[in-house]
């Protein structure tokens, strides 16, 4: 005989445990499976252990989707200080750091212990680890759909898939939401890493290689940046350069919206026009080259970049011709690189594409061919940037489908 419950939620990451909390606290009979053995990795691993578990600011605007209209309803339905107001009822404490980016002030296995202890209050039934084969119609009296898990049967009248995208598979990502997706016929847009490091050909990075480890803030852009239709974007963060590429936030966030391929900008020194400096500056810059751009510039950096870019180091700026200069300007000011890929799935922090949103209920996140199947958190082709969207989204959108349930 299989298990009866009205909801069963796959997937007990930020999402399902938001969205299976939501629903049992209505009084629904929830079960959370999950086929990890250690509970939310993610949520554990995430702001460098203490969880950047919302932006204060967060808005439509800094969403990814071919639909960016799809996330509105949910992220004003709940919003962050929703999620603030349970961390406060928790006593957790947390801090502001960077643009309205907030971190727990201990540990991201608050947030966890939280939202266990909300499953908890409605009763939520558990299955983990528990590893969910097939799932069909359920015909018959009951209705609804037949999970077959290695824990036994399961009907369910409604199902939700939260078991998200493909990033870390080290710690349990998998493609199920999207098998799903595809076997009830609903359309994907296809997956690709992103807020992830950038990645060059070992040949070109070679002249880079001995800056591994240098970070200074810059200003970096790809695509079309104005117009109807611009897919580009441009972000003021800091840049790391390591010994395959190039990481840091500012490329994280660029690297949701390069398409392989394509030049990003990068932007050294953004506060400056340097051609201009140098030139109007020549008279009283009458010392080497290397030591005037070590005045804004880390040493190692300068030197590397004047160095890959054909300059001598000891070449005197009041020597150097004014095209010479406005070259040298536009290396550091418009560095144009095309990157030969990413660092992957194995080192990205979402996945952007998923379960395409025109398949959706912005209201409840049902599939709408599909009654009683859900589809929430980063599994749906909705993106954040790098900052906390990402959970935010994942506490709106299973908050939104709880609520529905
Ligand atoms: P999530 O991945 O959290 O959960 C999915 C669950 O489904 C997992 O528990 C998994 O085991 C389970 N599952 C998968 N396949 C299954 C299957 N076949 N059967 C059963 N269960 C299955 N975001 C942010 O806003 N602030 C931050 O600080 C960070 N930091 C960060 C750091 C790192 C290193 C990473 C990798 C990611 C972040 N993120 C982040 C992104 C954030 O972690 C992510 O967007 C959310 O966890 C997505 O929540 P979901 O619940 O959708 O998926």
């Amino acid at each position: 005989m299989a298990m009866q419950f009205d909801v069963a939620v796959i997937g007990a990451g930020a999402a399902g445990m938001m969205c299976a909390a939501v629903a049992a606290q209505r009084g629904k009979r929830v079960v959370l499976l999950d086929h990890a053995a250690k509970l939310a990795e993610k949520i554990r691993i995430s702001g460098g252990g203490r969880c950047n578990f919302t932006n204060l600011h967060a808005g439509p605007q800094h969403f990814l989707s071919q639909n960016p209209h799809f996330c509105k309803s949910a992220l004003s339905r709940y919003t962050p200080q929703d999620f603030l107001a349970l961390i406060k009822r928790h006593r957790i404490g947390y801090h502001e750091k960077h643009k309205g980016q907030l971190f727990c002030d201990e540990s991201a296995e608050q947030i966890i212990r939280m939202l266990k202890d909300e499953c908890a209050l409605g009763d939520v039934h558990w299955r983990m680890p528990c590893k969910v084969g097939n799932i069909t119609r359920a015909d018959g009296r009951e209705g609804g759909f037949l999970l077959q898990t290695d824990g036994g049967e399961i009907n369910a009248a409604s199902v939700v898939v939260a078991s998200g995208g493909l990033s870390i598979p080290k710690i349990g990502a998998t493609d199920f939401a999207y098998r799903i997706a595809k076997q009830f016929g609903l359309n994907m847009v296809e997956p690709r890493p992103a807020l992830v490091p950038l990645t060059f050909d070992a040949g070109a990075w070679a002249p880079f290689v001995p800056l591994a480890g240098i970070a200074l803030e810059v200003d970096v852009a790809t695509g079309a940046l104005k117009g109807r239709g611009a897919t580009g974007a441009r972000f003021r963060e800091d840049l790391l350069f390591t010994h395959r590429g190039l990481s840091g936030p500012a490329i994280l966030q660029i690297s949701s919206f390069w398409l392989p391929g394509t030049p990003i900008t990068i932007n050294l020194l953004p506060d400056m026009d340097l051609a201009q400096i140098l030139i109007e500056g020549k008279g009283s810059l009458k010392k080497q080259l290397g030591n005037v751009l070590g005045q804004w510039l880390p040493a190692r950096l300068a030197e590397g970049l004047l160095v890959a870019n054909g300059f001598a180091l000891d070449a005197r700026v009041a020597d150097m011709p004014d095209a010479q200069l406005r070259t040298l300007g536009q290396a550091i000011n418009q560095w144009q690189i095309i990157p030969s890929g990413s660092e992957g799935y194995r080192k990205a922090e979402v996945t952007r594409g998923g379960v395409d949103t025109r398949e959706l209920s912005q209201q409840t996140m049902m599939a709408t061919k599909v009654p009683g199947l859900y589809f929430i958190g980063e599994a749906v082709d909705v993106t954040g940037w790098l900052g906390g969207y990402n959970f935010q989204w994942a506490w709106a959108s299973g908050a939104a489908a709880g609520t529905a349930l």
